[in-house]
């Protein structure tokens, strides 16, 4: 089962899981502010899901999450977001490996400054 770290918790999901769908069942504030209540709800339109995720055991990246699709790439090309910027949309992420959740600031979590990390 792969381990996620977010937010100060450890917790398994099963391989596939949606990232987002996996992290709002356990708690963990993953919309900034006013955002929890003004985003798209996972359909991968609003980019309020935003975060950075790094992987944390022996599978690289590239394999401990699926690789961006369409509708990701699309809105994170459009700012606030960026392509160059080390984000991945949760809502558009599916779990296959351990992996560590960072959370930045501003409403989309395109910021700079941590929001959480993954282990506090
Ligand atoms: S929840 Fe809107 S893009 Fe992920």
């Amino acid at each position: 089962m792969p381990q996620i770290k977010a937010q100060g918790q450890i917790f398994t999901c099963e391989p596939g899981a949606n990232l987002r769908q996996v992290l709002l069942k356990q708690g963990i504030a993953l919309h900034n502010d006013r955002s929890q209540w003004i985003n798209c709800r996972g359909i991968g339109t609003c980019g309020t899901c935003a975060v950075q995720i790094v992987a944390a055991g022996a599978v690289p990246l590239e394999m401990a999450v699926s690789a961006p699709q369409w509708r990701e790439t699309t809105r994170r090309s459009l700012p606030p977001h960026s392509l160059t910027q080390d984000r991945r949309l949760a809502c558009q992420t599916q779990v296959y490996g351990d992996i560590e959740v960072t959370k930045y600031d501003g409403f989309w979590g395109q910021g700079e400054q941590v929001r959480w990390l993954p282990q506090s």
